[in-house]
């Protein structure tokens, strides 16, 4: 496509400016958007949506795309949940009033089994100063609405679904929460948990803040590895908690990889709902007395879940 055409293009559909940008690892990035437009009313937990022309340039080693014929025009568009860093330079909770920028945590996808991935190839070309395509609208029924001031907080994720727990986290400290707070994060390597400093930061400084890490393909994790469903059913969950989960004054988040999740899903045979084997957070939760909060059935409930694929 000609130069002339692609800055046109650019000027139609892009409404944002990348300002901030850190790599964690080179698959793994914290974004800084600042919209062309006030930013729009959210909640922690919410997500809004990120976009680039197909015609922008695609991060080397990844699963190529065939020649495409007619959508070389076309806006890809994904759902980003809301992240934050928590913490400002001085490691002070970031102040986050009249704040012109929201941030993003996204993982490089180079390959897929459904097809060559779209969007986050291109993503990662993004530079400071770059722009790109940001959704006036976030959305989405993740947060923390049924979080009473005593309540207990666990947020559970996989990979960057990490970025919403890290916003209510924020939102907790910020309307100084009594009860317990603990984010358990489950990642293939150390190098991706992207926040872990922060973190650290937090438990050093906050008496109710637990963050917990799992890895599973470090050299150590051979032959022993622990996923979140582990750390429920062995009962180091509720260790690292220094309580008990208990259903009637707990709240559990689960955000990232469907399978750690395992919601329900309907049996082609009977049309019966059955849990997906082995068995997901959710199942395991319900057998000890939590229930899934179904917004849908206007079923209200004490595990809430966020899926990313
Ligand atoms: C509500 C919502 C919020 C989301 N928030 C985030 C976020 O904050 N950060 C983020 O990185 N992604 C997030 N995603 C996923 C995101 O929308 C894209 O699917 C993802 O970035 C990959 O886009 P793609 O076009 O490159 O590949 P796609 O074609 O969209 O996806 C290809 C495959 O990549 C895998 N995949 C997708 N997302 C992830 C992921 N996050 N981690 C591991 N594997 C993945 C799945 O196997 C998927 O089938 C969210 C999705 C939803 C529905
Ligand atoms: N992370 C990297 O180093 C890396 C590097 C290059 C590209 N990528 C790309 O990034 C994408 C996402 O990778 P990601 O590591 O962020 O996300 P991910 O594949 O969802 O893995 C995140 C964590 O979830 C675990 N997990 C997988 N299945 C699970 C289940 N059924 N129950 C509970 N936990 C489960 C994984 O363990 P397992 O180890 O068992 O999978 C891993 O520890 C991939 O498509 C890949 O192409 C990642």
């Amino acid at each position: 496509m000609h130069q002339d055409e692609i800055a046109a293009l650019r000027q139609k559909h892009y409404n944002a400016t990348v300002i901030y940008q850190r790599l964690p690892n080179p698959d793994l990035m914290i974004l800084r958007v600042r919209p062309d437009f006030p930013v729009p009313p959210h909640k922690p937990g919410q997500y809004g949506t990120l976009g680039l022309g197909q015609w922008e340039p695609r991060a080397p080693d990844c699963q190529p795309e065939p020649p495409t014929s007619g959508e070389e025009t076309k806006l890809i568009r994904r759902a980003y949940s809301l992240s934050c860093s928590i913490l400002d330079d001085g490691g002070k909770l970031l102040d986050l009033t009249g704040v012109d920028w929201l941030e993003f945590y996204i993982v490089l996808v180079r390959h897929s089994e459904q097809g060559p991935p779209a969007l986050t190839p291109r993503l990662f070309m993004l530079q400071e100063g770059s722009r790109l395509f940001l959704g006036e609208k976030l959305t989405g029924h993740y947060t923390l609405d049924p979080v009473k001031p005593g309540d207990t907080v666990v947020f559970l994720a996989t990979g960057t679904g990490e970025a919403p727990h890290n916003y209510m986290v924020w939102e907790l400290l910020r309307r100084g929460h009594q009860g317990k707070i603990l984010s358990a994060c489950c990642v293939r390597y150390r190098r991706d948990l992207g926040y872990l400093a922060v973190h650290e930061a937090l438990m050093r400084r906050h008496a109710n803040y637990r963050y917990v890490s799992l890895t599973t393909r470090e050299a150590e994790n051979r032959g022993h590895k622990v996923y979140l469903q582990d750390l429920v059913t062995s009962g180091r969950l509720e260790e690292h908690l220094g309580a008990r989960l208990d259903p009637a004054t707990t709240h559990v988040y689960l955000c990232g990889n469907p399978n750690m999740i395992g919601l329900p899903i309907t049996d082609k045979a009977t049309g019966a709902k059955v849990f997906p084997q082995p068995p997901g957070l959710v199942e395991i939760l319900t057998k000890r007395g939590f229930q899934l909060d179904q917004h849908a059935l206007k079923l209200k409930g004490n595990i809430h879940v966020e899926e990313y694929w």
